[in-house]
């Protein structure tokens, strides 16, 4: 019985795995690049627009102070809930992550809302999205708000690992002028992927989701050859 259920689950596994890396294989075909940041916003978007809000503008530049607003937590996940939850003062933005993304400081506009979650297990997007940043009302009532125009997101392990922190800024600045990159070319932060730049967040040394997707992918290979033939 408890074999039967084992093998059972396997199966499952198995077939949620090889249906994840198949997608995987869908997703380096087509344009949009293979970045948890990007999907995130996707998911956000969707759900927005199925509860007929607008869908929002994807502004890299913003997405790149969400990286730097993780980066200000040092990967300590306790100081982002609870009753230690602290933030990020709002110098910070020009002072420090706006120059750290090569953001002009005068291109600045509100922040509307913002979204932070911090879990030791990896999750994909969707999840973080339904699972981690929407918990409650509020959390609702800022992603529904009419407020918003445009949305940046970042996500990022620490020292190539958990605690992974997903982060989401809303701001009701004009996309196209507000936060803007010097020479309007988006600059690379690493470690972490940020939405809206079309890069694939791929590199080699860095914390990469698509390695895991490697991962994933080779240990269907294998584990196929032995569960097929039950
Ligand atoms: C939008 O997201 C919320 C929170 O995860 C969920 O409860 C709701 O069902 C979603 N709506 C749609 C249309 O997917
Ligand atoms: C939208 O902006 C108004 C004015 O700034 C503010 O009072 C309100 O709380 C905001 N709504 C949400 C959902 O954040
Ligand atoms: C604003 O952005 C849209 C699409 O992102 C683009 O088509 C348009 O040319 C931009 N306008 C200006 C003034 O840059």
């Amino acid at each position: 019985m408890a074999k039967t259920f084992t093998v059972w689950s396997l199966l499952f596994i198995l077939s949620f795995l090889h249906a994840a890396s198949m997608g995987a294989t869908a997703d380096t075909q087509i344009k949009v690049a293979n970045n948890p940041a990007d999907k995130l916003v996707a998911a956000l978007n969707e759900n927005r627009t199925a509860h007929k809000d607008s869908s929002l503008t994807d502004n890299p530049g913003l997405a790149c102070l969400a990286l730097q607003y993780i980066k200000a937590y040092q990967g300590d996940c306790g100081a982002v809930g609870g009753p230690d939850a602290k933030k990020p003062t709002e110098s910070q933005f020009a002072e420090v992550f706006a120059p750290t993304c090569g953001v002009q400081a005068s291109t600045l506009a509100p922040i509307t809302g913002r979204f932070l979650g911090c879990q030791t297990k990896y999750v994909h997007a969707p999840e973080a999205f339904s699972e981690i940043l929407i918990r409650n009302q509020k959390s609702l009532d800022i992603l529904y708000s009419k407020n918003h125009t445009q949305v940046g997101a970042a996500v990022t392990g620490t020292d190539g690992g958990s605690p992974y922190f997903w982060c989401v800024l809303f701001s009701n600045g004009k996309p196209n002028s507000t936060f803007a990159f010097e020479g309007g070319v988006a600059k690379t932060t690493k470690p972490g992927c940020y939405s809206g730049a079309n890069d694939d967040c791929s590199g080699a040394h860095d914390w990469s989701p698509v390695s895991v997707m490697w991962l994933f992918a080779v240990s269907v290979s294998i584990a196929m050859g032995f569960a097929f033939p039950l």
